[in-house]
């Protein structure tokens, strides 16, 4: 990317993350209710930052359970290393919100964002096992360098946080979008009926 007349590279990020909304609701099936993990309070602050910024509806599950646009706020590069020890939090409950963990990193010291994203709703079969297409969150970033990148997604997780908290001994966990590994487990749809059977298909491009 070049500003003005100085030449700054970036590096782009493309990922997509495909939508389970049994997953996102921890249910292990529809007909199942929800529990209180995953009311709209405890989702904003697993993805915001704890306390809740918003209190949401009456009913938590209605209407999204409540406001769609929520404030990005930064807290500065030390709020989640707080709230994990539960400094501030309701009832002191140890907890990491994912703004708060990326805001580690992702800020300059006056609060400029070192990075530009986009992102959008996606509905295709890449990386589904058996091809079939899947809702997506389609998902980009600009920054500086892959280095930079590492560094921002290390953060996100904040492991180092998670194990100091633990370490002491009346201490739990805190709570924080569960961390996987860069190779997630994909769900799995059922196959799609193929069009041609593979052989056939390979004997008609060959063709
Ligand atoms: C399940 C995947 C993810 C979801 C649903 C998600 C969602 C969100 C939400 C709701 C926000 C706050 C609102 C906003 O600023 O737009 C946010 C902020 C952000 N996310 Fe994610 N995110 C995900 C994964 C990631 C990953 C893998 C990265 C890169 C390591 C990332 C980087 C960021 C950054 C840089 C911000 C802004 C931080 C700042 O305030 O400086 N996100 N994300």
């Amino acid at each position: 990317m070049q500003t003005g007349c100085e030449c700054r590279p970036s590096i782009q990020h493309l990922s997509h993350v495909i939508l389970d909304m049994l997953q996102f609701f921890d249910m292990d099936a529809p007909s199942l209710t929800p529990g209180s993990d995953v009311e709209f309070t405890e989702r904003v602050q697993y993805m915001f930052h704890a306390p809740p910024l918003v209190g949401g509806n009456q009913d938590q599950y209605a209407d999204g359970g409540g406001p769609a646009l929520l404030p990005n706020q930064n807290r500065g590069p030390h709020y989640a290393a707080r709230t994990a020890q539960g400094i501030g939090t309701e009832n002191g409950e140890h907890r990491m919100g994912h703004l708060s963990c990326l805001q580690r990193t992702s800020r300059a010291a006056d609060g400029t964002p070192i990075h530009i994203r986009m992102d959008g709703p996606g509905f295709d079969a890449m990386d589904v096992p058996g091809g079939a297409k899947v809702p997506e969150l389609q998902f980009t970033i600009f920054v500086p360098s892959a280095d930079f990148f590492r560094t921002l997604r290390t953060s996100q997780a904040s492991l180092d946080l998670q194990d100091k908290v633990r370490r002491q001994p009346e201490r739990r966990r805190p709570r924080a979008l569960p961390h996987r590994d860069p190779t997630p487990e994909l769900p799995r749809p059922p196959a799609p009926t193929p069009v041609l059977p593979a052989h056939r298909a390979r004997l008609t491009a060959a063709a």
